[in-house]
Formats: structure tokens, C-alpha cells, sequence
């Protein structure tokens, strides 16, 4: 099968790392072009490129030029890892100019008439992309959008009780990794022995992208699901993984076992068509009573899953439990891929 070219936007930073590394032997999908700032413009890769994967630059890229993300790339189709300070634009100029653009960046999330896709939950939500296209007069282009880290994590386990349950009411409280941040990210001398209880924009992201998500396609909108999230976000002294404590108000009574039933048993359509970054168990469901742990459980399933524990009754609301998910894989770039290689099951790419 004949691979589709693709580009990467903000190739040098911790989320395009991840996408190379995540690409590098993909059956579907190469790397035809790598751009970044004009701080990294026309040198060479391994030059620009601080790697903090433990696998090495794959050879080919090491002496690669890097681009400026301008809609200029060899490539079929572009992924996009910038910061937010300037992704909205550029992601623009880029389906304008008929690139699919399939983005980790906050800008477009929210917007109307885009995506904001988990394939396990809402692969419904694709129809989007004409409605996209005709209202912004985009021909072969358009944006997709995956979820904050954090938030991809926690929808992952309430879908399944979203279904069973319903939802009423969600509370969260993250402890999530320096590598959220990007690089360099936290200074030393803040992160070092210490937990910041602010992360700039993450509480309003992680308390509104669940409803969309969870949300139903009808007449050309999503309606955005009625329950209310309440986030507390702190980055603390984790190099990968963010770790959530989340308490959930159903709307229909449970018991702790019917609960763990439908997160262990929770699959979607990745699952179903066999894509190949699909997690086969997109949540699991740990018994020990001292898990999940970043360091020992966030590559489960290739860092592609939501892991979770301590599955509990709450004095408040009506459940508790903790969870863990990569935040740079099945948070970013994993969760990108996996968004690309929907739309090519769907013939939409
Ligand atoms: N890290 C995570 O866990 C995570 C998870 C989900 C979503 N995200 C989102 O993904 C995006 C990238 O995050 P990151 O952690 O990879 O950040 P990062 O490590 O700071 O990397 C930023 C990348 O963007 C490039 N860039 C900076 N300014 C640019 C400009 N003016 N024009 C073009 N490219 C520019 C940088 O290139 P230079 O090297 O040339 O400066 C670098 O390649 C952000 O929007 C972030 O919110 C991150």
C-alpha cells in the first residue's frame, strides 16, 4: 500500500518527537517534511533538535532541513504540534491552501464546526468535516483536533459510564508531568522537590472539551453533553504521565464491580476496524491497591490507554478512582495518529 507524505509542525518540540518517533515505521503514513521556527529554519534537524526520546533520531531525519510551517510542505497532509501562541492561523493557512490538518493545539478545539475527536467515543463527530468545509469554502482541506492531554485521559474512562450510567457530575484533580510543559518547560528550581498548583489555561480546557467530546452529532452541530466537570490542575516532579483523582455523580445507581465491568469492557471503533496504533484495551483497570504509577504503568498498551485504580465509593459524590495516561502519547501525537488513521478507514484522507 502506497504511504501518504506527511509534514509535522513543530517537528523539534516534545510532541513532534514523539511524532517521528510514533511515525518512523508507520504502514501508512511517512515523513516527508519536518518544520519548525525560524529559529530552526533551513538546518539541519539533529542540529536544532534537543531529542529527549531514549531511541535515537531515526538516520534519515538527522540531516533533513528543517522548513518554516508555511503551506509550502512536500506532503500529503500535515500534523501539527505548535504552540498555541500561533497554531490557530497557521493550521488555517494550511487547509486553506488544501492540506488536512490534523492538530494537538488548542486553537480550533472548540470552534463549531471542527472535531474534536477520541475514535473509541465519537467517531460520529467526522461529519464535522464537511460542514467545515463548506461554511469556510475549504475544497480538499480541513482541520481535526485531538483533546488537552489531560482531558483524553479522564474521557477515556467516563465514556463507558457516560453509557452505562450516565453522568451528572465530574471532579478532577491532576498531578501532571514536566513534559506537558514542552521543552525546556518548568524551570529546575521550580519544579525540583515541589508541586505548582497552576497550569496556564488547563482548568478550562479540562472542565469544557469532555461535554463536546461526549456530545451528539444532530443537525449539522454537536450538542454538547450536560454533565459539569469541576478541575484542579498541579504540575508536579513526573517526567511523562499525568495522573488524575476523579470522583463522578451517575445519573443511574451502580455498584463498584458493574462500574469496573464497563471500563474493562469498553471498546470503539479503533478496536473494531483493528487500526494500528489502537490500543487493544483502550481502558484498564488495575486491582493493586498502589496503582497506577507513572514510572511503571504509562506505557501499557504502548502509552495508548487510560489506566486506572482504586475504584471506590465516594462519601460525596458517588464513585472515586485514579488514572494515569501518557500525556505525550495517547495525550498528543499517538492521539493524532490514531485521529489519521480513522479518517483513512473513513476514505476521508
Ligand atoms: N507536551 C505535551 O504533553 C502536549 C500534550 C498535548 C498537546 N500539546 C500541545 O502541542 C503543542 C506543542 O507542544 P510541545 O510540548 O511539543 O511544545 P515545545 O516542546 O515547546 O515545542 C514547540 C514546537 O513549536 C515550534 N515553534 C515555536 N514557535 C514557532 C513559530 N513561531 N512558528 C513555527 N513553529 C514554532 C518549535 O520550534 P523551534 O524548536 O524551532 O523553536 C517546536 O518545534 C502545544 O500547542 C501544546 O499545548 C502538548
Amino acid at each position: 500500500m502506497k504511504r501518504l507524505r506527511v509534514g509535522i509542525l513543530g517537528a523539534t518540540g516534545l510532541v513532534g518527537q514523539r511524532f517521528i518517533q510514533l511515525l518512523d515505521e508507520h504502514p501508512q503514513f511517512e515523513i516527508t517534511a519536518l518544520a519548525a521556527s525560524d529559529r530552526s529554519e533551513a538546518k539541519p534537524f539533529a542540529e536544532v533538535c534537543s531529542w529527549k526520546l531514549p531511541t535515537p533520531i531515526p538516520e534519515r531525519f538527522r540531516s533533513l532541513n528543517v522548513e518554516p510551517c508555511r503551506p509550502l510542505l512536500d506532503c500529503d497532509l500535515v500534523f501539527s504540534g505548535m504552540p498555541s501562541s500561533i497554531a490557530g492561523e497557521i493550521e488555517e493557512e494550511f487547509a486553506k491552501a488544501g492540506y488536512p490538518v490534523i492538530s494537538n493545539s488548542s486553537n480550533h478545539r472548540m470552534d463549531n464546526d471542527v472535531p474534536l475527536l477520541v475514535p473509541e467515543i465519537n467517531s460520529s463527530h467526522l461529519e464535522l468535516i464537511g460542514v467545515q468545509k463548506r461554511s469556510r469554502k475549504w475544497e480538499r482541506g480541513f482541520i481535526v483536533t485531538n483533546p488537552n492531554c489531560t482531558t483524553v485521559a479522564l474521557v477515556l474512562a467516563l465514556a463507558p459510564l457516560a453509557d452505562a450510567f450516565g453522568l451528572e457530575a465530574v471532579s478532577v484533580v491532576t498531578m501532571q508531568a514536566l513534559s506537558g510543559a514542552g521543552y525546556p518547560g518548568v524551570a529546575s528550581l521550580d519544579a525540583i522537590d515541589n508541586v505548582v498548583p497552576y497550569i496556564d489555561g488547563e482548568e478550562p480546557k479540562v472542565e469544557t472539551e469532555p461535554q463536546k467530546i461526549l456530545g451528539k452529532f444532530t443537525n449539522g452541530l454537536i450538542e454538547h453533553a450536560d454533565f459539569r466537570v469541576s478541575a484542579q490542575c498541579h504540575r508536579v516532579n513526573v517526567t511523562d504521565g499525568h495522573t488524575e483523582a476523579v470522583a463522578v455523580k451517575l445519573k443511574k445507581k451502580a455498584t463498584r464491580e458493574a462500574l469496573i465491568e464497563a471500563m474493562q469492557q469498553f471498546r470503539g471503533e479503533p478496536q473494531k476496524l483493528g487500526l494500528y496504533s489502537a490500543p487493544k484495551r483502550p481502558v484498564i483497570v488495575l486491582g493493586e491497591n498502589n496503582r497506577p504509577q507513572p514510572r511503571l504503568d504509562r506505557d501499557l498498551e504502548g502509552g495508548m490507554a487510560t489506566v486506572v485504580g482504586r475504584v471506590r465509593e465516594d462519601n460525596i459524590l458517588d464513585f472515586k478512582f485514579t488514572l494515569l495516561g501518557h500525556n505525550t502519547i495517547r495525550g498528543a501525537a499517538g492521539a493524532a495518529i490514531l485521529n489519521a488513521e480513522l479518517l483513512v478507514a473513513k476514505a476521508l484522507l
